[in-house]
């Protein structure tokens, strides 16, 4: 399944267009198709000769597809085999390495050649085939002609494909296939930009086998990650112990304790132009356990931590004049007034505000209510929404209001 922070709303009606190629990968179209439906983006497909001997149209329609094409000379008069051309993206998925032939040389011999020569919008492809053929000098030429004339390329990857051979052919995973078209239809209003994001919990360990942590779900940080990305930013996730899925576009850099997260903020901010910390960094470490893991004995156990460096607050200090910092603040009371101390306390350009003990807002949810103020003095209160579209709408702020 595609990850919800995947899932922006900025995308409903976009139209896609869907090419199939007979690959035994061509049943993976079928959940493409699925999530993109999802996402409520309208999907047309067109089924070549050989992808409909694994894969039909009338799986495609009962999911929603619509319009289907299969074959260039059953259609009824009104019929127009070009119609993809007013799709906002084209993707073949799967690809042979025929079709791929075909687009670098402009063979235009089937119902889907035809629509991809005509078509005059962005168009991404992401092949499946034998490793070998993969690795054929013919299909190498091809894949850098499509390369030369701007076609967004989805590698293959490596693994152990139907036939039984191992090596690079397989379909390219889907929550890729369907990043990369998501960035294809957004904005490209970040690019030139390079954004680091902490997100994420830290752990401090006690002993060998014990931390002290929060339950920071990283969704928010994750959600900011993938949406700068899909705006043509240049994006370093630094990601506490957390399970969550950053595409492959995005560099990421796992980190434990809050100490490796200032390490590697430090080490990487200096090159940034924004610096967006979302991570829930704890305020606090206790000390190293002397004897590596602490017996039961009855007695209570008492630690003194020690506190941890503020990472947004010491790197917002030194910043240059050209880098912007944005901050978060958990709040439980006075939430405007402490965020806009925060904002000048940590030297920040903007800060987003969640109220902490708000159902549906906050540290694990999906959804979070934010209050967002810049140190020009502006600032929107936004009612509860998905974090995605809290990312989204944080980002056209950014854009809109530096150069
Ligand atoms: O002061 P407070 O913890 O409420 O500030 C929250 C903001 O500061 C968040 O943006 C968080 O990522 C950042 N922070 C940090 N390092 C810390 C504590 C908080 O970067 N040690």
């Amino acid at each position: 399944m595609i990850p919800a922070h995947y899932q922006f709303d900025t995308f409903h009606g976009k139209r896609i267009h869907l090419g199939v190629t007979g690959s035994i990968a061509a049943y993976k179209a079928l959940d493409l198709t699925r999530a993109f439906l999802h996402l409520h983006l309208q999907v047309g497909v067109t089924l070549t000769a050989s992808a409909r001997k694994f894969v039909t149209e009338l799986s495609f329609g009962a999911l929603g597809a619509d319009p289907l094409y299969t074959d260039m000379f059953t259609a009824g008069a009104n019929f127009d085999h070009l119609e993809p051309s007013v799709a906002d993206v084209f993707i073949v998925a799967p690809a042979t390495a025929n079709i791929v032939a075909k687009m670098a040389h402009g063979i235009a011999d089937d119902l889907l050649s035809c629509q991809l020569l005509a078509y005059p919008g962005p168009i991404l492809v992401a092949p499946a085939m034998n490793p070998r053929m993969w690795a054929a000098l013919a299909t190498k030429d091809n894949w850098n002609i499509l390369g030369q004339r701007g076609v967004v390329r989805i590698e293959p990857e490596c693994g152990s494909v139907a036939c039984g051979d191992t090596g690079q052919g397989r379909l390219a995973p889907l929550d890729e296939i369907f990043i990369h078209t998501l960035a294809a239809l957004s904005p490209q209003d970040l690019r030139g930009r390079k954004i680091m994001l902490t997100l994420g919990p830290t752990r401090e360990y006690f002993d060998k086998a014990r931390f002290w942590s929060n339950p920071s779900s990283g969704i928010m940080g994750a959600s900011l990650a993938v949406a700068a990305a899909l705006r043509g930013a240049e994006v370093t996730a630094i990601t506490g112990p957390v399970d969550i899925a950053l595409p492959s576009m995005i560099r990421r850099i796992p980190v434990v304790t809050a100490r490796e997260m200032f390490e590697a903020a430090a080490d990487i901010f200096p090159s940034q132009d924004i610096g967006c910390f979302t991570a829930a960094v704890a305020d606090f470490r206790p000390p190293a356990c002397p004897t590596g893991k602490y017996k039961k004995s009855g007695e209570p156990l008492s630690l003194t931590f020690e506190s941890n460096a503020d990472i947004l607050a010491t790197l917002s200090k030194e910043k240059k004049s050209w880098q912007q910092t944005i901050g978060f603040a958990a709040e439980s009371q006075d939430l405007e007034a402490n965020a806009r101390l925060k904002m000048d306390r940590k030297n920040l350009d903007l800060i987003v505000a969640n109220p902490i003990d708000e159902p549906g807002a906050g540290f694990a949810a999906p959804t979070n209510r934010v209050v967002v103020m810049d140190r020009l003095g502006r600032q929107e209160s936004w009612p509860l929404l998905p974090k995605t579209e809290v990312a989204w709408r944080i980002w056209d702020w950014i854009s809109m209001n530096t150069p």
